[in-house]
């Protein structure tokens, strides 16, 4: 189970960029590596801007050292990564020098690293998130290569590999393409680069790549799922324990290397945002230990409720981009996600919205930890090429490596198909199959998506076909800033198609912060503040809204944003600006979250 197909490069690097004769190996996906001891090759590396892909020049043949020169001419290396500035990772390369912010295209890494393999042993290189293509070598041999920018995936370096010193080049390209996942225009920035921690992982012969733990929604009282072992033989013992809740199974894989596992376990102490318990967990198998932290938890519909373990509950939460706060560029480090989940709790939310992509896993570990509850979302936004078998597959493939990473996360209880997409029959059939293909790579979490309203200032319809393949209803809506003013909010009507769990996954308005003026006057803290007030009891008209995700948390940078002196460069619709100053309207949401003044649950 842990190879996926590995999809061929499209778009406009196609010159350059055929498929090479010998397709490396598709990239296999392990879990839990941060639970794992791994070599940790973050730091500086050497790094060389290629926008005309002159060291792909010859497809397969790795980057300029190999290529057949006709008889008689002179070898010119015309690179040298020794010399070459080293850039940070994990880090996205455009906040690192005036000169790469707006660069988009080709770019390369190297760095070298000192590794002793071991008998019987198997060596990946994990990579965190590389925006948005890539290609892995590891001592001049091609590992693998990925298509998408916001998820984990895995090399295996197990034959390329050598005692001593090694080299590994990561060639990214962070070009856009019509045909990718996101598509050609977004309203974030296009970070390009290794955005997200790399590292080499060792594990044995045969290893744990794969497991589902959770708990039973019937009797919130068994431990159900199974545990994957790469590799391994029909028969393989595996044993899975919870020590502090004096838990202990045994079980064996089948044909495909997988046990089944059924443990009674009537006394856990279930994972909530008032009480975010967390477990160790310890999975063997054969020469193979994997420990990880885990929250058991039950989360389903019941008619137009969201229950949690069982009782309906209510989502205060808000919209996040993975901007960091104060610097800006790529969140990459524990330092910048605790910085924004502590204003998440400041809130008094016990929820988010992880928007538009998966977000780095420190943000939902940090989730699990801290008790917010998450939506996490694959980056299939507006205009995507829905008629497209290849562009389906691309999205596909990362539902499967977001869920893949963070099945284990008890905070993550939403997956999302799609945001503000066309209303049209071949991304109806595209988003249904998603939704079809969530509920069957994980029957345990609710299927959502962000759909688009309809109607005038009087009535807004929330009728959008896809609700029927989705669990809960996402709605975005601007009433107040793309639409009419704050008052409008008050007599707007809704009427909703579905006898689902409502959230509005968007609403807001922007301001600048430390812009102060009349009520009625745009891009004051003011305004966006009578936004908020307005909105918040036009919401709660709504019978079966169950939770709200303004936009946005913090301002973000945008490249569709470009009001002088007001935006310049930047989304300005967040409770909080991009420096960490709080709005009018965070107070406004603050008091209704912690008046539980928004939302209803029966
Ligand atoms: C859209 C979209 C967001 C965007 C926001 C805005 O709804 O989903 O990505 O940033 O509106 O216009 O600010």
């Amino acid at each position: 189970m842990g190879l996926i197909v590995c999809l061929a490069w499209t778009g406009p690097s196609a010159l350059h960029a055929e498929q090479p004769a010998a397709a490396p190996p598709a990239p296999t996906l392990l879990v839990a590596v941060d639970r794992r001891p791994v070599l940790n090759l973050d730091g500086e590396w050497h790094s060389i801007l290629d926008p005309y892909e002159n060291g792909l020049d010859n497809g397969s043949k790795s980057y300029w050292n190999d290529t057949e020169l006709p008889a008689g001419s002179n070898k010119l290396t015309e690179y040298d990564f020794s010399k070459s500035p080293t850039i940070k990772v994990p880090g996205d390369w455009n906040t690192q020098s005036p000169a790469l912010m707006n660069y988009e295209g080709g770019f390369w890494y190297e760095r070298h690293f000192q590794y002793q393999p071991q008998a019987g042993r198997r060596a990946f290189v994990d990579i965190g998130a590389a925006n948005y293509r890539s290609r892995v070598w590891v001592n001049g041999q091609l590992l693998c290569m990925h298509e998408g920018g916001y998820t984990q995936f895995d090399c295996e370096a197990t034959k390329a590999v050598r005692a001593g010193d090694n080299s590994m080049v990561i060639f990214v390209d962070s070009t856009r393409l019509a045909d990718g996942v996101p598509t050609l225009k977004t309203d974030w920035f296009n970070y390009g680069g290794l955005t997200r921690d790399v590292s080499l992982v060792t594990v044995p012969a045969n290893f744990i790549d794969d497991f589902d733990l959770h708990l039973d929604r019937a009797t919130r009282s068994v431990i159900e799922g199974y545990v994957h072992v790469e590799g391994a033989q029909a028969g393989t013992p595996v044993t899975v324990d919870l020590p502090d809740a004096k838990l202990h199974a045994e079980g064996v894989t089948d044909a495909d290397g997988r046990a089944a596992f059924r443990i009674p376990a009537s006394g856990l102490s279930l994972w909530s945002p008032e009480n975010p318990k967390l477990y160790r967990v310890v999975l063997k198998a054969g020469d193979d230990t994997l420990t990880d932290e885990m929250g058991f938890r039950t989360v389903e519909v019941s008619g137009s409720e969201i229950l949690l373990n069982g009782k309906p509950i209510v989502l205060h939460g808000v919209s996040i981009h993975a901007e960091a706060p104060f610097r800006s560029g790529r969140v990459d480090s524990d330092q910048e996600v605790a910085t924004l989940l502590g204003w998440v709790k400041d809130l008094g939310a016990n929820y988010m919205r992880l928007a538009h992509y998966p977000h780095d896993e420190r943000m939902t570990r940090a989730a699990d930890k801290m008790g917010i509850l998450v939506w996490s979302e694959v980056p299939v936004y507006w205009a995507v090429e829905f008629g497209r078998e290849d562009v389906f597959a691309k999205s596909e493939q990362q539902l499967h490596e977001e869920i893949r990473r963070d099945r284990d996360k008890a905070s993550v209880i939403l997956w999302s198909v799609a945001n503000e997409t066309p209303n049209n029959p071949a991304r109806t059939a595209f988003l249904t199959r998603s939704a079809e293909f969530v509920h069957r790579e994980d029957p345990t979490r609710l299927v959502t998506a962000a759909l688009l309203v309809h109607g005038d200032l009087k009535t807004k319809y929330i009728d959008d076909p896809l609700g029927k393949a989705l669990d809960v209803i996402g709605f975005n809506e601007y009433i107040g800033w793309y639409e009419g003013t704050p008052e409008t909010a008050d007599t707007v009507e809704w009427k909703v198609a579905y006898d689902k769990p409502l959230i509005t996954s968007e609403f807001g308005g922007g301001a600048k912060a430390g812009l102060h003026g009349a009520i009625d006057q745009r891009w004051t803290e003011e305004y966006q503040a009578e936004i908020y007030r307005h909105q918040i009891g036009m919401l709660n008209k709504i019978p079966q809204l169950r939770g709200t995700t303004p936009w946005i948390l913090m301002d973000f940078r945008s490249p569709l944003r470009e009001l002088p002196g007001i935006q310049d460069g930047f989304n300005r619709k967040g409770l909080i600006s991009d420096q960490g100053k709080k709005k009018a309207a965070f107070f406004v949401l603050q008091k209704a979250y912690k008046e539980n003044g928004l939302g209803h649950a029966e």
